[in-house]
């Protein structure tokens, strides 16, 4: 397969046509951003182990009856996956108040959610990601109402599957962020799900081992994403 145009550079990732039709190379760069864009950064190998996760996830995920965009890998840092019409929409699962929902609203931090709460944010970066609503999402045209259906459901089953996987390597998903896209009629994951877009605590120590150690600078981050990849990788509940 031979990589082509650029059909799109991103915050962390550039997406690139190839010549076999429906297929893109998904490059995920070294680039790492935090609040807004406002905090900038390169660190190297970064885009390397958000990819094997990544990979890891989507194999793991396909396995066990999730549809994703995911083909195959071509070197550490450049994935294939099938082209999507991707719904603009940021999917966030969540399992422990942390972060933006603990500065908005009367949550302390580290309160478990039981059931899972489901945010979804409008993937806008000129109006900064506002959070939507159901009957929003519809008024927008943004999905159907049997779309956003489909994608609570699908976000759901994947943070029950990641949830259990990472409970056996002694990590609590906090929470983690997603996003969909057609191919035809089918609903599919796209993206990335890697140390960029969830939270993840050590069951332990209590420690951050994602982004949050760069946001907050928590200490080395590199550091962490290694030992962070490792961990999730060499879980054998694959299933
Ligand atoms: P953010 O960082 O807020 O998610 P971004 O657009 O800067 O936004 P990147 O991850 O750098 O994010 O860019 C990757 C882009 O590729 C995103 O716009 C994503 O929606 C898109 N994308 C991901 N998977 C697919 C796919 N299978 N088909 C088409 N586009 C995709
Ligand atoms: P959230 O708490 O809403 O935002 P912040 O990180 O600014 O406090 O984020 C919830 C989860 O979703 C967290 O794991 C990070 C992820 N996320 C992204 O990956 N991209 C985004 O644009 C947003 C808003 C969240």
């Amino acid at each position: 397969m031979k990589q082509k145009k650029l059909l799109y550079a991103g915050k962390a990732k550039s997406v690139y046509h190839t010549d076999v039709k429906g297929k893109l190379i998904v490059e995920f760069r070294d680039d790492i951003t935090a609040f807004d864009g406002g905090k900038k950064d390169v660190l190297k190998n970064k885009g390397s182990y958000n990819a094997e996760v990544s990979a890891f996830f989507f194999e793991y995920l396909g396995k066990n009856g999730v549809k994703t965009h995911f083909v195959s890998m071509i070197d550490s840092r450049h994935m294939v996956v099938r082209e999507l019409q991707m719904i603009p929409l940021e999917v966030i699962v969540r399992n422990v108040a942390a972060g933006s929902i603990v500065r908005n609203y009367p949550f302390k931090e580290g309160t478990k959610l039981d059931p899972p709460v489901i945010v979804i944010d409008y993937k806008d970066d000129s109006r900064h990601d506002p959070m939507l609503n159901d009957d929003l999402i519809v008024a927008l045209k943004l999905a159907t109402p049997a779309e956003l259906r489909k994608i609570k459901k699908a976000a759901l089953e994947i943070n029950r599957l990641l949830f259990d996987l990472l409970a056996a390597q002694g990590i609590t998903l906090v929470d983690f962020k997603i996003e969909f896209g057609r191919q035809g009629k089918t609903i599919c994951l796209g993206d990335e799900i890697s140390m960029d877009s969830m939270r993840l605590w050590d069951k332990k120590s209590g420690e951050s081992l994602d982004k949050d150690v760069y946001r907050f600078e928590k200490g080395d981050v590199m550091a962490t994403y290694n030992r962070v990849a490792q961990r999730i990788t060499s879980s054998s509940k694959k299933r």
